[in-house]
């Protein structure tokens, strides 16, 4: 997209701007326009009240907060007219800013598979006019409640091992600082961030407590936890709205505030609401769940590996311990886990057990979740050695090969990159000397990738973990899979995205123009069709399926009579 100028101001040389994905480009505010942004604010609250709607502030208006900003502003009364009126804060960095102009616009800064996502922004923020986003943090002076959605990040300090790593809890912390200051003494705040364990009571709580004592008010802050449960993909919305949420608050008061909001805004009908006692519960629930899914994960790696070496099919394995209903959420493990919150959120916890809730035990007491976590995030590296092999049972280098991978993000069908164990396959054979080209249906571009020197933060790319890295900034997620096929010595089927399950490798062999190593992450490839890839002179393996050896074998003993 040409990149447009959008402030009305002519582009002085020495002012900031912020470019969101598509490349459009907003001049940051300067600080004589925040009294005129407060003003615009004001008169739209004051609109709000006069209405009979509760004022809500979402901080944070990322992936998270900018839908669950829409949910909230599209819930009506018993009458069906619009209840909340919400404002979405965020702070005008040059890596965030882009996001309150654009959903101004009505547009959602989320790029998601949802249709629902674009619809719900657009209604509340241009027709029903009960969302507005801004960056002056002086709107929480009119909040009745505050929904606190920044990140918490777990910054890893190396590849494989998450015990050197911790929290970084400076955007949740210089967030909470800021609502201190400023709400009235009355409103209830709901930390939606999974945060480390502890961080509400210990962390959030005494900040709130001490910006409201420096401002002489006696009463105690309303403070409460529900994390998160929304998950990528085309039930976006729905994931959010018509879950189950678990909920918890600081005292008794806060507690029913968050029950009542919550059954207000949610579809807590059809999904009942859990509420425990106190916040360290309702956090480690989201910690727990989310360690116990990467853990689950993570055990498969090593019979995954015993898998391979023993002529046994994982996928075949897992499908029939399925049947029984005590074993069916088992999951055929990929090239590592992704997405952002598993490869995180068992560390957060780890983290708070020694830095927040101080034991100094955390190494002997904490051995499964890391290990999981580690064990997750380096599976991908697999994938390389199988990619070597393969070429090297065709008689070729991987180094110098040209290799495609199929499917850059984290899961199927969604467009989701972040963390994905695409990305360390890729920085891998690249490493190695592989020539490597990128085909994605679900995403446009590839940033992990393409601004590795500055997201998801300078110095903070899984750049850092491997050599010979530089050209990949020049990465183009491809579309058209034939052309990208066209001389592909290799093909990694690294996502089960609908469209790579209809391959047919005839085709497949065909579009590359000879035959070519095939290499299948995620169980995606049938019997019938590893042994047509064999037919055909191409060579096939796969994460956890030894028996491919097997039909290697058959076919070429057909061969040979
Ligand atoms: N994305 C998911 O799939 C998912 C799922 C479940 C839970 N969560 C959790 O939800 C939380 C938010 O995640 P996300 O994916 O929306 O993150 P995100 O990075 O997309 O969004 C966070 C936003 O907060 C803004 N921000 C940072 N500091 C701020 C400040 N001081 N004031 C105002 N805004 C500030 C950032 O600029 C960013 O836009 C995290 O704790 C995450 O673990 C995310």
């Amino acid at each position: 997209m040409a990149k447009k100028e959008t402030s009305g101001k002519s582009a002085k040389a020495d002012k900031e701007y912020s470019a969101s994905p598509a490349g459009e480009r907003f001049a940051i505010p300067d600080r004589q326009q925040y009294a005129l942004e407060f003003k615009r604010v004001e008169k739209l609250v004051n609109r709000a009240r006069e209405e009979g709607r509760e004022i809500v502030v979402v901080m944070g208006v990322g992936f998270v907060g900018a839908v669950m900003a829409a949910i909230v502003a599209d819930t009506v009364d018993k009458k069906g007219r619009p209840a909340k009126f919400v404002i979405g804060c965020q702070r005008p960095s040059t890596r965030s800013y882009w996001k309150i102009p654009l959903l101004n616009k009505g547009q959602s800064p989320v790029k998601a598979e949802d249709p629902e996502v674009d619809e719900l922004i657009s209604r509340c923020v241009l027709k029903k006019k009960t969302l507005t986003a801004t960056y002056n943090s002086d709107c929480l002076k009119f909040a009745d409640c505050v929904v606190v959605d920044v990140q918490c990040d777990y910054k890893k300090q190396d590849l494989g091992n998450m015990r050197t790593g911790e929290a970084d809890m400076a955007a949740l912390e210089a967030t909470m600082r800021t609502i201190g200051e400023k709400i009235p003494h009355k409103c209830l705040v709901l930390i939606e961030t999974t945060v480390a364990p502890g961080t509400t009571e210990f962390v959030a709580w005494p900040i709130l407590k001490k910006a409201f004592a420096s401002r002489g008010i006696k009463s105690i802050p309303l403070l409460a936890h529900s994390f998160e449960r929304v998950m990528p993909g085309k039930d976006y919305v729905s994931s959010i709205r018509d879950f189950w949420r678990v909920c918890s608050g600081c005292n008794a008061a806060s507690r029913r505030r968050v029950e009542k909001f919550l059954r207000e805004v949610l579809n807590i009908k059809e999904y009942p609401l859990t509420v425990l006692d106190r916040p360290i519960e309702s956090e480690t629930t989201k910690i727990v769940e989310n360690s116990y899914r990467a853990t689950i994960l993570a055990f498969l790696n090593e019979w995954s590996l015993f898998a391979e070496r023993n002529g046994v099919d994982l996928d075949k394995v897992i499908k029939a311990i399925k049947v029984r209903p005590t074993h069916s959420n088992i999951i055929f493990p990929g090239p590592g886990i992704g997405g952002y919150c598993l490869p995180k959120d068992g560390g957060l916890g780890v983290w708070a057990y020694r830095h927040i809730l101080g034991f100094e035990d955390g190494d002997s007491v904490f051995r499964i979740t890391p290990a999981a976590i580690d064990i997750n995030d380096t599976r991908a590296l697999h994938v390389a050695e199988l990619t070597r092999d393969t070429l090297r049972n065709m008689g070729r280098c991987v180094a110098g090969a040209n290799v495609l991978l199929c499917g850059a993000s984290y899961r199927q069908d969604v467009g989701d990159t972040r963390y994905s164990g695409s990305e360390v396959i890729v920085r891998k054979l690249t490493e190695m000397g592989a020539e490597m080209r990128v085909h994605d249906p679900y995403v446009e571009h590839w940033y992990e990738l393409e601004k590795q020197d500055t997201y998801p933060a300078p110095g903070r790319s899984w750049k850092r973990f491997f050599r010979n890295q530089e050209g990949l900034t020049e990465t183009k997620v491809q579309k058209d899979l034939r052309l990208s096929l066209k001389g592909a010595e290799a093909v990694i089927f690294a996502v089960p995205h609908a469209p790579y399950l209809e391959l047919e490798p005839d085709n497949v062999a065909r579009w590359a123009g000879a035959p070519l190593a095939v290499i299948d992450c995620f169980g995606i490839l049938p019997d019938d069709k590893i042994r047509r890839y064999f037919e055909l002179g191409c060579e096939v393996k796969a994460l956890g399926r030894g028996h491919i050896q097997r039909i290697r074998e058959e076919v070429r003993k057909r061969k040979r009579h």
